[in-house]
């Protein structure tokens, strides 16, 4: 694609969009340009705020014509890079943040229709303030947007329950390359006018359009949830304790995830006030959280009762069990400034991989001495979302190393790894986060002709002129 910036497009651009919607001043553009994970830093021509579909519309046509690229940004909270623009400079970043509105949310429907610059955490204030909830939450919850999460398929903590995005999108308003609005906005349970464009457009990463707003699905407020700290020895012992806890605790248990002993010392270095929850060091630690609708029985009872037959049969090693919503919300700020702690702790190889459930505990000790083996000094930092088998398998350099020429030197051949482990036991390399920039060589190296070839025929068919996000998700 030759993209070809005349002045006279920015001109235009500014001219609609206002000082608001406009801008090119480096100060202003300098935070967009980086990943969260400071990765990977580009340049843009400008960046755009449309105020509402018409300006995006507008945005896309001109961009179309002149054949200039569109980054489109929500929360820039990716763990991808999928939001930042490239080297050239050639880019309009086309963020979502003047389009927050929640237009509609109705309780009796359980249905919320939000633009795509609503950020997770404003959506589920609004739900629980109507007795209602979204239930997807994830640490970005503060930043992420509902744009970026449709557009990455985001998973978050209550994937084991309620799944990913794609299953609790109902409906999905977007501009596509062409500039038209696609009116797919609906709280219609069934709709089957031929192909499912909502589920093309959740996920693809910006490739395909620009998401103008949700219609999601809302769930009952939990009545009472039971959060708990658990400590293990064995990683074994976690999948057996998940099984044991569904057996009598049926589909209440909402979040499972596992923390290793290194992850909860990287949170107690970094994060002020952060404080150990169990008397002793444990190998493995797992935040179970389990909720109840009204009239069921209180979920703190059956969890503590179901913990200590565990620990009595030996699975687990020491529990506590959150005696206050104060006390839960520290349990999952542990859990939650894992990602902080390890950026505070400077750069890693980071693996977003899914296994088969089963394949986890062996592979979170096996797949980690395997790369310590291959790449001596090396140190495996896995944790995450073990309840539907995804773990950020991420590696962090030999201690001492300058991280930076380290991940640039020895990353890729450890990723490669990784991902060649990972493709063994019938796992993919991208569970939650999606491909964007930083896994796109790994994932053209691992993935099918057949589903290369459908993609890229997707892409061509809608965004000939490849103007959406080019360089992320696909070639
Ligand atoms: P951005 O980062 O701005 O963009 C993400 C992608 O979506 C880019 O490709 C961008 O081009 C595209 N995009 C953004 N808005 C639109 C739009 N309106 N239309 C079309 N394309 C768009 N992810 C998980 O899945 N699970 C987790 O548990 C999780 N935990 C995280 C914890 C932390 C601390 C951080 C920093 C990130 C975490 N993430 C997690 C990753 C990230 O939050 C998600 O990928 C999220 O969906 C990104 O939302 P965003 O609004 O920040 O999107
Ligand atoms: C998480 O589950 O905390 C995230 O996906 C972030 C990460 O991978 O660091
Ligand atoms: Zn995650």
């Amino acid at each position: 694609m030759n993209a070809t910036l005349a002045p006279s497009l920015l001109e235009t651009l500014a001219t609609l969009l206002g000082p608001r919607g406009f801008t090119t001043d480096p100060a202003d553009m300098a935070p967009w340009l980086t990943d969260w994970r400071g990765r990977v830093t580009g340049a843009a021509a400008a960046l755009l705020s449309p105020a509402h579909p018409g300006e995006v519309q507008a945005i896309v046509r001109l961009a179309g014509q002149a054949r200039v690229p569109i980054v489109p940004q929500g929360g820039n909270t990716s763990m991808v890079a999928g939001a930042t623009p490239d080297k050239s400079g050639q880019a309009l970043i086309l963020s979502t943040r003047r389009m927050r509105a929640i237009r509609s949310l109705s309780a009796g429907d359980n249905v919320a229709v939000a633009e795509a610059g609503v950020i997770l955490s404003d959506l589920h204030d609004a739900a629980e303030a109507q007795g209602r909830r979204f239930p997807l939450s994830l640490a970005a919850k503060g930043s992420a947007t509902i744009g970026g999460l449709v557009s990455t398929n985001a998973g978050g903590t209550q994937v084991l329950r309620f799944g990913t995005m794609r299953a609790l999108v109902l409906g999905i308003e977007a501009v596509l390359p062409s500039g038209d609005l696609f009116d797919g906005l609906t709280a219609l349970r069934k709709d089957n006018r031929g192909y499912d464009l909502r589920q093309l457009l959740a996920g693809a990463e910006g490739t395909l359009g620009i998401i103008t707003a949700a219609s999601l699905r809302l769930v009952p407020a939990a009545a009472a949830r039971a959060v708990a700290w658990v400590g293990l020895a064995e990683t074994e012992a976690a999948l057996a304790l998940l099984r044991r806890l569904e057996a009598r605790l049926g589909d209440t248990i909402e979040s499972f995830e596992i923390v290793p002993a290194e992850a909860l010392r990287l949170v107690l270095a970094h994060v002020p006030g952060a404080r150990a929850p169990l008397e002793t060091r444990h190998a493995w630690n797992l935040l179970i959280e389990v909720t109840a609708p009204e009239g069921a029985p209180d979920p703190q009872d059956a969890l503590t009762a179901a913990l200590g037959d565990a620990i009595e049969a030996g699975l687990a090693q020491d529990a506590t069990i959150a005696a206050s919503e104060a006390q839960a919300e520290a349990l999952w700020k542990l859990r939650e400034s894992i990602s902080e702690a390890e950026r505070a702790d400077g750069m890693a190889a980071k693996h977003d991989v899914a296994l088969p459930v089963s394949a986890m505990p062996r592979f979170l000790i096996e797949g980690a001495a395997e790369v310590e083996r291959r790449f001596p000094g090396v140190r495996v930092l896995a944790f995450g979302h073990l309840g539907d088998g995804n773990v950020h398998f991420n590696v962090r350099p030999p201690i001492g190393a300058n991280d930076r020429a380290w991940l640039e030197s020895d990353g890729g051949a450890i990723s490669a790894f990784v991902h060649d482990l990972v493709g063994a036991e019938g796992g993919s390399l991208s569970a939650e986060h999606g491909i964007g920039q930083t896994k796109l060589a790994e994932f053209v190296r691992t993935a099918s002709p057949a589903r290369l070839g459908a993609l890229k025929a997707i892409k061509a068919a809608l965004d000939p002129a490849g103007i959406m996000n080019p360089g992320k998700l696909l070639p």
